[in-house]
């Protein structure tokens, strides 16, 4: 029995009007299609217990029974009869459905097309009642015919349990359709995948051919959610993903998110819910894939289950018959926000995770290669110059981490050589560079704020900003001065999100300052911007000093020279021994 008691609206008839502004078309096309309609009105009914148990991929036999408030007899036939919901009566609703379904128009379809039965039981009738539509022989809904079925009482706990038996078997031409026992069976399993993903609050049992295929609690913590992921997307997912949980401008972000270390060689594991509902929507495909840039390899997919949140008011489910996709009211900022959470997840984690890449199967993951996309000396003619002094030099190359220290510093080993590197600094200086190719290619990848950032600086610095607007728009930078101290920041790189701005355009404005008389070069910016904190001490570890250092090491050496920046140090066996042999 149901342990929780949810009231329902009485089902009625929709307006013409308004059903008339529903978004129109065919929703029951194969098993699946009916599978998730009927897991979609037990998950909407309040159920927390759901029980799938299906024959030859459904072709033969689909049933669904929930726990959920169930349907008062005197509904029954309502339930059953196109354009009749309990979801909505009103225009003013249909602005703000926040149930899966609203169309009223699914278990009419699905009656029409099978062999259909329904049995449902409200707590405060003493008996469940069977509707029996198998008997009719129209494909067409007869108003008539349906009043004049009779009901059955039955036993059956609080909830509904709905049958819908030998799919198109009155509709031979649609039945052509369908696809191999096999085929439909996969559709099956997405769409049950989807929707115990869709609905932690619910336990699911799946059976199919009386044989069980996934028997999941409610997963109320995050351990058991954890296992639910671990069961539906497998130990590789699970091990290479980060989880998220995210929330501003009124929306919120949740989930996991594989990082670039894990890709799939097709989308079958990108799981997004809006509001509880399973979406595919191109926008926000392409929000997922350009936070993750040129990590991914062309022709993998990146892999994600994620929940966001938002205001029914800000979205319209109302788009397609299938409810798959969603309109937005402000489609930007949705894909924006989503890029800026997910680049930042992926920047706090980019390198945490490497110890990680090992226990990937090799059969359906990829480690994606870290690119050297990293500035190159033979792009610009600054480095041409450099590059006589610099054979004089002594070569500058890594080695291996030996430790770290501080949650800061790394000393590595190159042959006789141990050096010492700040690790912020060294990162920033990537970053830098990595910006600065970006712009050499006139590829800079920039995004708006989702919050623009108001910054104060001293009125000299504004000034020279406002006069070099055009060199920070290159740069991927937009602003609006506002005042006499004051400019609103809406776009920055995006190597630069999250970092800290203030501090960022206080370096830039002292940068402009210095250079005011004399031509800016892009990469005098580079010291400039290696001040910039672009990661948290508590992020770094050994395992990200590694891979740090592995990146470093891909660097030109020439350029590397060219820089004058101090995030690393040569401290050379000479030197140990001379400081050694003065003590003695
Ligand atoms: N498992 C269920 N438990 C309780 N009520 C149900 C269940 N299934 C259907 N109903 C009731 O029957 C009505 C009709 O269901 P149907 O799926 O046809 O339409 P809907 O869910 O309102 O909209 P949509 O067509 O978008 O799914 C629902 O509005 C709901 O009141
Ligand atoms: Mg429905």
């Amino acid at each position: 029995m149901s342990d929780h008691t949810i009231s329902k609206n009485k089902i009625r008839k929709l307006p013409i009007s308004l059903s008339n502004q529903i978004a129109a078309g065919e929703v029951v096309e194969r098993p699946a299609s009916i599978l998730k309609e009927l897991i979609e009105n037990s998950i909407d009914s309040g159920a927390n217990q759901i029980r799938i148990d299906i024959q030859q991929a459904g072709l033969e036999k689909i049933s669904v029974t929930d726990n959920g408030c169930g349907i008062p007899a005197n509904e029954l036939h309502l339930a059953v009869s196109p354009h009749a919901t309990s979801k909505i009566y009103s225009q003013e609703q249909l602005g703000h459905i926040n149930t899966l379904g609203f169309r009223g128009e699914a278990l009419a379809s699905i009656a029409s097309v099978s062999k259909f039965e329904i049995t449902s039981k409200v707590a405060e009738d003493d008996t469940a009642w069977r509707l029996d539509y198998s008997n009719k022989n129209k494909s067409s809904y007869d108003e008539q015919d349906v009043n004049n079925l009779k009901l059955t009482p039955m036993a059956h706990p609080i909830g509904t349990t709905v049958t819908a038996n030998k799919i198109f078997y009155n509709t031979p031409a649609r039945k052509k359709y369908l696809r191999t026992e096999r085929t439909e069976y996969l559709h099956v399993e997405r769409v049950i995948k989807q929707l115990i993903l869709s609905d932690f609050n619910s336990a699911f049992v799946f059976i199919h051919n009386e044989r069980e295929v996934y028997r999941f609690q409610q997963a109320l913590d995050q351990s058991a959610q954890a296992r639910r992921i671990l069961k539906i997307c497998g130990k590789s997912f699970y091990d290479n993903s980060v989880t998220l949980n995210f929330k501003a401008s009124g929306m919120t972000l949740t989930g996991w998110l594989a990082t670039s270390h894990y890709s799939r060689a097709s989308a079958d594991t990108q799981y997004f819910y809006i509001n509880g509902r399973i979406i595919r929507d191109r926008v926000i495909f392409h929000a997922i894939r350009l936070a993750f840039q040129d990590k991914i390899p062309e022709g993998r997919y990146v892999a994600y289950v994620l929940y966001l949140t938002i205001g029914t008011e800000f979205i319209d489910v109302n788009v397609h018959p299938t409810k798959h996709e969603v309109r937005f009211d402000d489609m930007r900022l949705v894909h924006d926000f989503l890029t800026h959470v997910i680049t930042q997840a992926l920047n706090s984690n980019s390198f945490n995770d490497d110890n990680n890449i090992k226990e990937q199967r090799d059969d359906v993951d990829l480690v994606s290669e870290i690119k050297p996309n990293y500035y190159t000396a033979s792009k610009t003619k600054e480095n041409e110059s450099s590059k006589e002094t610099s054979n004089k030099l002594p070569q500058v190359f890594f080695g291996t981490v030996l430790t770290i220290f501080k949650q800061r510093y790394a000393l590595t080993e190159h042959q006789s050589d141990i050096k010492l590197i700040d690790i912020k600094q060294a990162q920033s200086y990537l970053t830098a560079l990595n910006l600065m190719e970006q712009l050499t290619n006139k590829l800079i990848q920039s995004k708006p704020l989702m919050i623009p950032v108001s910054i104060t600086l001293e009125q000299k610095q504004i000034d020279v900003i406002d006069n070099k607007i055009c060199f920070l728009n290159e740069l991927g930078i937009e602003l609006t001065v506002t005042g006499l101290n004051s400019l609103l920041l809406r776009t920055i790189p995006v190597a630069l999100t999250g970092i800290d701005y203030i501090t960022l355009f206080k370096n830039i404005a002292i940068f402009l300052l210095d250079s005011a008389t004399t031509e800016i070069k892009i990469s005098n910016l580079i010291p400039v911007l290696c001040h910039a904190d672009l990661i948290d001490n508590h992020n770094i570890n050994f395992d990200y000093a590694l891979a740090l250092v592995t990146n470093l090491n891909k660097l030109d050496k020439t350029l590397l020279l060219s820089h004058d920046i101090n995030w690393w140090q040569l401290l050379s066996i000479d030197d140990f021994e001379r400081l050694l042999n003065d003590k003695r």
